[in-house]
């Protein structure tokens, strides 16, 4: 069964509310006019946005995820968002593990695989990403590296309809720098093989693997036609809502 292709947007910490509304509307607007899409769409805007994002994109298929969750259900944690609250908004997606996560806030493998089984028992679909730094690259460590993160972070309960990955080299994100076609399939096809172990052949052969680091309506063709990417997550392009929606009408959703 062929993988259904998810163009994912993530907002990271940008937009005030009219700025966020706006690009909302004209994701909305630009996924409409596409008519009968082949792809899933989804945007992933900061907390603060996710309530008006929701009725912004009313009426339109394009999903609305979240950029990080805890692993409570609720109780005494400053600051943080949970699960279901999340899913109380609308939310249907969380990314997890996001190598900002992972840097600024020290995030392990064993809290994000935490953080997907509390998104999954909320019913959200976890989006978990991993992804080498351009030392682990260049000491020829990307597969490895991949491979204990999907060891580490995936949770066993991870079907191809609760969990998505995304690979981003870690240099390659907001950089405008882009692995070579080998490269990122070679690691995709990696990824694959470990959750083909870890979760079974045909869970793998379902799960979708996003790619994400300056994807762009220029590289979006080649990046999204390799046979184990299964679309983009993508930072900087989307949030020009002109070039999100390029970005899928060029992987020919
Ligand atoms: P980028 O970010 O598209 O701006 O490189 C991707 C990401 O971090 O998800």
């Amino acid at each position: 069964m062929a993988r259904k292709k998810l163009i994912a947007g993530n907002w990271k910490m940008n937009c005030l509310l009219a700025e966020g509304i706006d690009l909302a509307k004209n994701v909305a607007g630009g996924v409409k006019a596409m008519g009968k899409a082949q792809c899933e769409f989804l945007v992933c805007p900061p907390f603060t946005l996710l309530s008006s994002v929701k009725k912004a994109l009313r009426g339109a298929k394009v999903a609305l995820g979240a950029q990080d969750c805890h692993m409570a259900e609720n109780g005494a944690h400053t600051g943080d968002i949970s699960p279901v609250m999340l899913k109380d908004l609308g939310c249907t997606y969380v990314i997890l593990g996001h190598s900002e996560r992972r840097a600024d806030h020290g995030e392990s493998d064993e809290l994000i695989c935490q953080k997907a089984e509390a998104a999954h028992k909320a019913e959200l679909k976890a989006v978990i990403c991993i992804g080498e730094t351009l030392a682990q690259r260049e000491a020829g460590q990307a597969v490895e590296v991949c491979r204990k993160q999907i060891l580490g972070s995936v949770p066993a309960d991870s079907t191809a309809n609760n969990t998505v990955i995304a690979y981003e080299p870690v240099w390659a994100i907001g950089t405008g720098k882009v692995p070579t076609t080998d490269d990122v399939e070679e690691v995709h096809a990696a990824v694959r093989k470990v959750l083909a172990q870890k979760l079974g052949k045909a869970t793998a052969n379902k799960m979708r693997i996003l790619y994400g680091g300056s994807v762009k309506p220029s590289n979006a063709k080649e990046l999204l036609s390799l046979p184990d990417v299964d679309g983009a997550l993508i930072g900087g392009a989307s949030l020009k809502a002109e070039d999100f929606v390029a970005i899928a009408k060029n992987s020919g959703c």
